[in-house]
């Protein structure tokens, strides 16, 4: 099991199935921010509802913490293994050209992704840290500072971002397909619509807010 956890094959699986995990939250994440639409009030509540159980928040948090961490050492070590079995070894490389250039932007977008999650994580999820239950979250969302979303910059260094992890998600799923090679089946045009959400639709969901900030809806 050990072993096989740390095949080339057991390694692809296991970033997989933790960008799913994450996927997911970011399906959830998402719906929370999109209570921004029903007014401060809601959005207030919310926030102060999920610091009440803060516990349980805690304990997922650190389930994603884990999530995050399979993926990007997987990730690394996989690049580092592909990159030694380029080094004259096999005549065709295990990354060849025609394979995919995809393949080789992953480790490039997917840096600028966890740039982006950092950058993201010091500026909200930390503030929110260091408010009181009865804060209002609602006005850090629109603030006109540098790492928050009122801030115009900022806002063009979150679209820029959301669309890399677009990219990222909609290679991520496809490499998915290919592995177990379904890419070609009938049942392929339900999981492709399927990847489509997380890889278009909630991106776009996230791009859309940051505009509703920018032009003043929310
Ligand atoms: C419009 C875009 C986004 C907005 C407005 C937003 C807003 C927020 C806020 C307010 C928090 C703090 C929540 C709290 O501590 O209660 C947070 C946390 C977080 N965000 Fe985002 N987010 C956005 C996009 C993203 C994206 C694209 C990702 C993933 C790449 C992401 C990943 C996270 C993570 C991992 C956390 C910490 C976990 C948590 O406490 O929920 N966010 N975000």
């Amino acid at each position: 099991m050990f072993k096989f956890l740390f095949s080339t094959i057991g390694q692809k699986i296991q970033i997989a199935i933790s960008g799913l995990l994450f996927s997911i939250f970011l399906m959830f994440h998402l719906f929370n921010n999109l209570v921004m639409y029903t007014g401060a009030d809601n959005f207030n509540s919310m926030v102060s509802f999920l610091k009440s159980i803060h516990i349980i928040i805690r304990i997922l948090e650190f389930g994603l913490l884990a999530i995050i961490l399979i993926h990007v050492v997987n990730a690394i070590i996989t690049t580092i293994k592909n990159r030694k079995a380029n080094n004259g070894k096999y005549a065709v490389p295990a990354n060849p050209p025609t394979a995919s250039l995809n393949s080789k932007t992953m480790i490039w977008s997917g840096s600028i992704v966890l740039l982006f999650l950092i950058f993201h994580l010091r500026y909200y999820w930390y503030t929110f840290q260091n408010l009181s239950k009865d804060a209002n979250f609602y006005e850090y969302m629109s603030i006109k500072k540098f790492g928050f979303l009122g801030h115009g910059p900022t806002q063009i260094f979150y679209i820029i971002a959301i669309f890399l992890i677009a990219m990222h998600l909609r290679h991520g799923f496809m490499s998915v397909f290919k592995t177990l090679g379904i890419s070609q089946s009938i049942r392929s045009n339900i999981l492709k619509f399927i990847a489509f959400i997380f890889w278009g639709i909630i991106p776009a969901g996230f791009i859309i807010i940051v505009l509703s900030i920018r032009w003043g809806f929310i």
